[in-house]
């Protein structure tokens, strides 16, 4: 069980390690001070329906009632050690598992550790306006929701900066605090998490997406040799499920809703569709088609001789890398990555070893691929028949192989000018961007109403209504 007496709620048995405790003690109004600056915007008075872990157990974790953000019990939570747990695969295969951070690993440890952090408080900073328009209480709720367990999530890897790293750990810890996402002079380490989201359709593909990729750093951290660190990303998963179910039922709603309409007025072109006041599914194509493609990039590099010393090493793994049956050493295995040549795109066969970022990135795509199945169901259901479909995994990339390459949602290889061209019918325009923003001008906080663009969730939180007041302005 969590302990909610402390100061700051863990499990990790923190008042008997007095040091720890006081640094991160005077790290928390610091943290204090970034949510109040960086937090959603105008929310610290409300009365949120909010979920808190009261244990780590996964049945029965959550308890539900109404906090102010401000007051979230923010904490340190691990999942239970495994006392005969290994490391798993790479060079260290059948040693025990690492309950300290092996001295010849450490600054690399530490890099992995503050980049998977630096995301957690970059997604708060992306969404911190979006309260401000929000389609029903129930979203309202849910981005609040996520919003307190990204915080959370930068606390786990605070907890493990702190404790396992000393000083450069606390210095990296207020370097957390400091970088802002967007900031030319400072910005947040990865591109993603750099690029704005406007709107609630940019925030339901980003938690669909994005989050998406964070589940699978998560798992592969989870993985690793050094075993807090699983254990805090065994925990986190809990979390991010949430997350990802936002995203997939939010697209789900706004396809649904939009189907609806054209149905209803027996309407198909864009423009009419639009003009019904709900976006049209090649709006909803195009923000895909952006979305998937700077996320893909988070995976990075297709040949990544990091990536192959990460996992020889033993701390970072394959996904389910305890379910895969192979020698999870990897000195000899290949794998296929794709290349431009040409105007052509080709299969290469490289070092297994060096292509576990693109492995991670192909396991990714195949997830994904089932919740856009899951969206065309909708599509078909209606009798419509437009089709989302994922782009080329070359489309728009800025990072790996593709480059610098200028390749089509189908895969063709462009010439810059070719793809310049059609840019506006791939990516969402300047004009999409702002038609879609014209749908969410002000709040709809009437309990059990909905924004005309979005259609009801099949049912409320922890089995509330869906008229419930899952936010209280007072
Ligand atoms: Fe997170
Ligand atoms: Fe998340």
């Amino acid at each position: 069980m969590i302990d909610y007496t402390e100061k700051i709620p863990n499990n990790v048995d923190l008042g008997r390690d007095r040091v720890l405790q006081r640094a991160l003690e005077h790290w928390q109004p610091a943290y204090m001070n970034w949510w109040y600056d960086m937090g959603p915007s105008e929310s610290h008075a409300l009365e949120v329906y909010l979920r808190t872990a009261t244990s780590v157990e996964p049945d029965g974790w959550a308890q539900f009632g109404y906090v102010r953000m401000p007051e979230y019990r923010w904490g340190i939570f691990l999942q239970p050690r495994d006392a005969s747990r290994q490391v798993n695969f790479g060079v260290h295969k059948g040693q025990p598992a690492w309950q300290e951070v092996p001295g010849e690993y450490r600054s690399t440890l530490r890099r992995v550790i503050v980049t998977q952090g630096d995301t957690e408080p970059a997604s708060v900073e992306q969404q911190r306006l979006l309260g401000m328009c929000c389609p029903s209480l129930y979203d309202l709720r849910n981005i609040f929701q996520v919003n307190v367990e990204e915080g959370r999530h930068l606390w786990a890897m605070v907890y493990l900066l702190h404790r396992y790293f000393g000083r450069d750990g606390r210095e990296e810890a207020e370097a957390l605090l400091e970088r802002r996402s967007g900031d030319a002079d400072n910005p947040r380490i990865l591109g993603a998490f750099n690029e704005p989201t406007p709107d609630w359709l940019a925030f339901y593909m980003f938690t669909f997406f994005t989050d998406r990729d964070g589940k699978f750093q998560l798992c592969a951290l989870a993985e690793s040799g050094f075993d807090p660190l699983a254990r805090t990303c065994r925990f986190m998963l809990t979390e991010e499920a949430h997350h990802m179910f936002v995203g997939e039922t939010g697209i789900s709603r706004i396809l649904q809703r939009t189907c609806e309409v054209m149905k209803e007025h027996k309407v198909e072109n864009a423009s009419d569709v639009r003009a019904l006041g709900v976006i049209d599914l090649q709006t909803m194509q195009k923000y895909l088609n952006f979305h998937f493609s700077v996320t893909i990039d988070l995976f990075g590099s297709d040949a990544s001789s990091n990536a192959a010393s990460y996992y020889t090493t033993g701390l970072k793994g394959r996904y389910e890398e305890t379910k895969i049956a192979d020698d999870h050493e990897l000195q000899n295995a290949e794998y296929p990555v794709l290349e431009v040549s040409g105007n052509r795109i080709i299969t290469r066969q490289v070092s297994a070893l060096t292509a576990l970022n693109e492995r991670l990135r192909d396991d990714y795509i195949a997830e994904i691929q089932g919740g856009v199945d899951r969206w065309n169901k909708i599509m078909e259901q209606a009798g419509i028949s437009f089709r989302l479909t994922l782009p080329h995994k070359g489309f728009h990339r800025a990072i790996g192989n593709f480059a610098g390459h200028f390749v089509s949602p189908a895969g063709e290889v462009l010439s810059k000018e070719a793809w310049e061209n059609n840019r506006d019918k791939w990516m969402p325009s300047a004009a999409d961007q702002k038609f879609v923003q014209s749908l969410m001008t002000g709040r709809v906080i009437e309990p059990g109403k909905f924004a005309n663009w979005i259609a009801p969730p099949i049912r409320g939180v922890n089995r509330q209504p869906l008229n419930f007041e899952y936010v209280r302005f007072n």
